[in-house]
């Protein structure tokens, strides 16, 4: 027997009787886009590695360990994205888009990719449903972003809902803070996990990130970025915390909540949810105030977040949410000889013209498989066409949830099925 083959590591295969969760969470974003006023932007999967090295940091651990990076044959450095972001702002800069009315409202969704330790909830291969707005500065716009994730998630219905949030800073007050977090860390180096030493002098803010539970100590009383904010960045959080408390969302400040992810300014946020144990972020996002210009833009602010929708099918799982089923097909056409084959490809044209979900038999079986197939699918009507029935111009029309069947003209079959899923006969 030759070779089977298994999906690779950290990817899974979503089987129809899953996609119904999957259709309900798109449309719900997808819709939610249309009422904040965010238009589509799609990307391509894969950019230049160096767009991500400098975008994402080349501190973080996605850069460092998680890319796909691949040579191709013409020897240009490629990388499956990992996140949205950074191609989000690279079509906006490269695309002329800071000269449309501002601010400049976008979504994408699809798969990225990440190198990690897969476990429940977390993939090398996951999907995305990512939100950017370019060129304002608001508090407002912050507060925009965030309640498009939490609508979407009360959409959802999920429950236990919150967020955690933090200012990480702008370059006006971030250095101010990273000396005294670099003073206080420099204290406790024996402390700390090797990452972490290395981590001291090139990127002092992933300290803060780390999972070792050997630096959580020093993690847990180091000093807290909120505390170290310029006046602007404080009023900026200010403000925002004054939208969250007028609206009554639950929020949590989160001093170590730094991201893993370079490009944040200011405002950092996830959205938690109860159901899938140590992942429980379904969402992050913040301002990266600075990006656009570091990739070649014009100085513009910019705020965004992203939802992993594996995620958020295992929390609706976890929680027993359950979406509407995708309905089965309404109608099934059993031939029971070849002119009834014939008849019944024509027909089948027709009801599909007609936007009526309908399948035929295929092969030469007998009516008992037939009907067999029939009631497996779960089809509401079948159209029996015989030898003789298409001779006489007609069809048997069997209601499977009455059991009603009577014989109908074949010009008469399409409104006849439509009367009996209308509830008319
Ligand atoms: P992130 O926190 O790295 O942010 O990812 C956002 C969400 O993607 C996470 O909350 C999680 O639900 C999902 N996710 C991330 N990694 C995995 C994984 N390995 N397996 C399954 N799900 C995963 C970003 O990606 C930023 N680009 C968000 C953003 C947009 N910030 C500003 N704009």
């Amino acid at each position: 027997m030759s070779k089977q083959f298994q999906n690779p590591k950290g990817t899974r295969d979503v089987l129809p009787e899953e996609q119904h969760y999957w259709r309900r969470i798109e449309s719900v974003f997808e819709r939610l886009a249309d009422v904040y006023g965010y238009e589509k932007l799609t990307l391509p999967i894969f950019e230049e590695t160096v767009l991500f090295q400098r975008g994402v940091g080349e501190g973080t651990d996605i850069v460092e360990k998680e890319m796909y990076t691949f040579e191709d044959k013409g020897g240009h450095s490629l990388t499956l994205r990992p996140e949205f972001t950074a191609g989000a702002v690279r079509a906006y800069v490269q695309n002329g888009m800071a000269s449309r009315t501002n601010p400049v409202k976008l979504w994408s969704a699809g798969p990225a990719f990440r190198y990690e330790r897969p476990q429940a909830g977390r993939y090398r291969q996951f999907t995305q449903f990512n939100a950017e707005a370019f060129g304002e500065i608001d508090p407002a716009l912050d507060f925009e972003i965030m309640s498009l994730a939490w609508q979407a998630y009360e959409e959802l219905r999920f429950k236990n809902l919150g967020f955690q949030i933090n200012s990480i800073g702008c370059p006006e007050c971030r250095p101010g803070y990273l000396d005294r977090l670099k003073a206080y860390y420099k204290d406790r180096v024996h402390d700390i996990c090797g990452d972490c030493r290395s981590r001291l002098d090139r990127n002092p803010l992933r300290l803060l990130d780390c999972k070792n539970p050997q630096c959580q100590p020093v993690i847990a009383s180091a000093p807290a970025t909120t505390q170290h904010l310029c006046a602007e960045c404080n009023e900026h959080f200010e403000t925002l915390r004054g939208y969250l408390d007028d609206r009554k969302r639950p929020y949590m400040i989160n001093p170590r909540l730094v991201r893993g992810l370079d490009y944040y300014t200011k405002t950092v946020f996830e959205v938690w949810a109860e159901g899938i144990g140590a992942q429980n972020a379904v969402c992050g996002g913040g301002r990266y105030d600075g990006l656009v210009e570091m990739l070649g833009g014009k100085p513009t602010p910019g705020i965004g977040f992203a939802a992993g929708l594996e995620r958020i099918v295992l929390t609706m799982q976890a929680q027993g949410v359950k979406p509407e089923p995708v309905p089965p097909p309404k109608v099934y056409l059993l031939p029971q000889s070849e002119t009834g084959k014939r008849c019944a490809v024509g027909l089948l044209a027709d009801l599909r013209r007609s936007r009526i979900e309908s399948l035929i038999g295929f092969g030469g079986r007998s009516f008992k498989a037939l009907m067999r197939e029939a009631n497996n699918r779960g089809v509401r009507i079948v159209l029996i066409l015989g030898e003789d029935e298409v001779h006489q111009g007609i069809c048997q029309v069997k209601d499977m949830e009455t059991g009603a069947q009577r014989s109908v003209p074949l010009a008469d079959a399409i409104s006849s099925v439509r009367n009996i899923l209308d509830g008319k006969s």
